[in-house]
């Protein structure tokens, strides 16, 4: 199993988070330490807390971070319980924030994990291996209508029915418990002029499966939210998303935090409450350079957005 991930948007995070001024830093998305890294080394001073919920990645980004010794905290938890684990560590205040969404490559390549259909092995897909919930749970419990929702929702696969046809026929032989089982069963369903595209015909079956399995829609914006309520004046939060969905969540709740005040123009006055908390830095999303891409063929589709608290 490879223990490397490439960080994506390294430089452009670094700077984003003028990670040279001394500061304690929150990597929602510690993963391999690639990120953690690279703020730590910016100054001497810098502190930072990483959060993954995934054992694994903690043990590596450990690993890979021991040299940094008691200015690293690494935290095993879901980032949506980002109050509680600062609470817990009495922090009130932090300069930057930095949420890496998605997959790392480790976890990809794990052959155990059930993320790659480039591997035969159970269809498992959890990040967080305390959950209860599988792949194979969804694909052989969920009702049809459940499962084209999850496809076409959080993998935008036009084919949704006729993968999920034929996900039924073969449930109905037996359970579908392998990735090398399932992506069969996807290439089969696509049609043949549809199947030597760009991206592997499984690719997103794949990915809305392991969304459905660790919901990891479902609290990013509340997360985002949090984050900003601990960053002091100047600090700054940066996401870096994978994928349309996710992009489209950070970019309305920056809009919301920007926004402030919800009432109506007819009112006079404000009554809502809401106040102004963070200044948009990219009104477009930064994107990968050519070489970047090159370099490490997975910074592909992200996206980076970084606010600043006011
Ligand atoms: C793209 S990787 C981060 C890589 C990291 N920036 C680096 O340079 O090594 C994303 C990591 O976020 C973790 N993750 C995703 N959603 C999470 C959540 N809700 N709570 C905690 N960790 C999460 C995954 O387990 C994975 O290790």
């Amino acid at each position: 199993m490879t223990l490397q991930h490439i960080p994506v948007f390294l430089g452009e995070v670094l700077e984003a988070l003028r990670c040279e001024r001394p500061g304690l830093y929150v990597d929602c998305t510690v993963g391999a330490g690639g990120h953690a890294k690279g703020i730590l080394t910016s100054s001497p001073e810098n502190r930072l807390i990483g959060i993954d919920w995934d054992q694994e990645a903690i043990g590596i980004a450990s690993e890979n971070l021991k040299g940094f010794g008691a200015r690293v905290t690494l935290v095993r938890e879901d980032f949506s319980s980002l109050k509680t684990v600062l609470d817990e560590l009495k922090i009130r205040e932090v300069d930057g924030f930095l949420f890496d969404l998605g997959l790392s490559s480790v976890q990809l390549a794990s052959k155990e994990r059930g993320f790659s259909f480039q591997e035969d092995s159970p269809l498992d897909m959890r990040m967080d291996r305390r959950k209860e919930v599988m792949a194979s749970d969804l694909i052989n419990k969920l009702p049809a209508r459940d499962l084209v929702r999850i496809l076409k929702v959080y993998g935008e696969e036009r084919w949704a029915g006729r993968i999920v046809s034929g996900i039924l026929r073969e449930r109905d032989k037996g359970p579908i418990t392998m990735t090398r089982q399932l992506s069969t069963i996807v290439c089969s369903a696509i049609p043949h002029a549809y199947r030597a595209g760009r991206i592997h015909p499984a690719t997103k079956t794949f990915q809305a499966l392991r969304i459905a399995v660790n919901r990891e829609l479902d609290q990013l914006d509340t997360a985002i939210k949090d984050a900003v309520g601990y960053l002091k004046t100047g600090g700054r939060i940066c996401v870096i998303s994978f994928h349309s969905l996710e992009d489209r969540i950070v970019k309305e709740v920056f809009r919301t935090l920007e926004r402030g005040c919800t009432c109506p123009p007819r009112i006079p006055y404000c009554v809502c409450g809401f106040r102004k908390s963070i200044t948009v830095l990219t009104r477009k999303p930064i994107r990968p350079s050519a070489s970047e891409i090159n370099n490490n063929p997975r910074a592909r589709s992200a996206k980076l957005r970084v606010a600043e608290r006011v």
